[in-house]
C-alpha cells in the first residue's frame, strides 16, 4: 500500500451540519485507511500557521477568525494511493459554485467560506500539516481491506 498521507479537515460548517459521517464515510468507501482522527478548537494562532500560505490574502483574518470561532473541526489523516490529488478531487474546487456533483463541496455547499472540508495540496504540505495538528502521532495497524483495494 502506498504510504502516502493527506490532512483532511472537517471545517466548523460542516461539523455544524451534520456531515461528519458522510465525509468519513466517502473517504473508507474509497479504500483509503484513517490513520488519525480527533475533534479540537483551534486557536486563531494554530489556524495562521495552518494557513500560513495564505497569510497575505485579504480573506485570511476573516477565515482563521471564523474557523477559531465557529465551534470545532474534525482533524483526520488518511493514507493510500494518491491520497492526496484524490482527495482534492473528492473536495471539490475552492469555490463550492464550480464543484461537480459527486463531490464534497457540489453536494453540501454553496459558499467559498463555507466550503465544508479542507484537503492538503501538496504531499509535502501534507507532512507539514499532519506535524502540525498531530504532533502525537499517528495510528500504526494494518488495514484488513487492503488486499481488496489494491491489486
Ligand atoms: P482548503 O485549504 O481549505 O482545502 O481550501 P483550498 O485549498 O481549496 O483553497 P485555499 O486557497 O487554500 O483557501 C483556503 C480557504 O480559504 C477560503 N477562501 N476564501 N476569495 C475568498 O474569499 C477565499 N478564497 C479562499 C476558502 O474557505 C478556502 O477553502
Ligand atoms: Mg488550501
Amino acid at each position: 500500500m502506498s504510504s502516502e498521507l493527506s490532512y483532511i479537515m472537517i471545517k466548523p460548517d460542516g461539523v455544524q451540519r451534520g456531515l461528519v459521517g458522510e465525509i468519513i464515510a466517502r473517504f473508507e468507501k474509497r479504500g483509503f485507511k484513517l490513520v488519525a482522527l480527533k475533534l479540537a478548537s483551534p486557536t486563531e494562532e494554530h489556524l495562521g500557521k495552518h494557513y500560513a500560505d495564505l497569510k497575505d490574502k485579504p480573506f485570511f483574518p476573516k477565515l482563521v477568525k471564523w474557523m477559531a470561532s465557529a465551534g470545532p473541526v474534525v482533524c483526520m489523516a488518511w493514507q493510500g494511493k494518491d491520497v492526496v490529488k484524490t482527495g482534492r478531487v473528492m473536495l471539490g474546487a475552492t469555490n463550492p459554485l464550480a464543484s461537480a456533483p459527486g463531490t464534497i463541496r457540489g453536494d453540501y455547499a454553496l459558499d467559498m467560506g463555507r466550503n465544508v472540508c479542507h484537503g492538503s495540496d501538496s504531499v509535502e504540505n501534507a507532512l507539514k500539516e499532519i506535524a502540525l495538528w498531530f504532533p502525537e502521532g499517528l495510528a500504526q495497524y494494518t488495514l484488513a481491506a487492503e488486499p481488496n483495494v489494491y491489486e
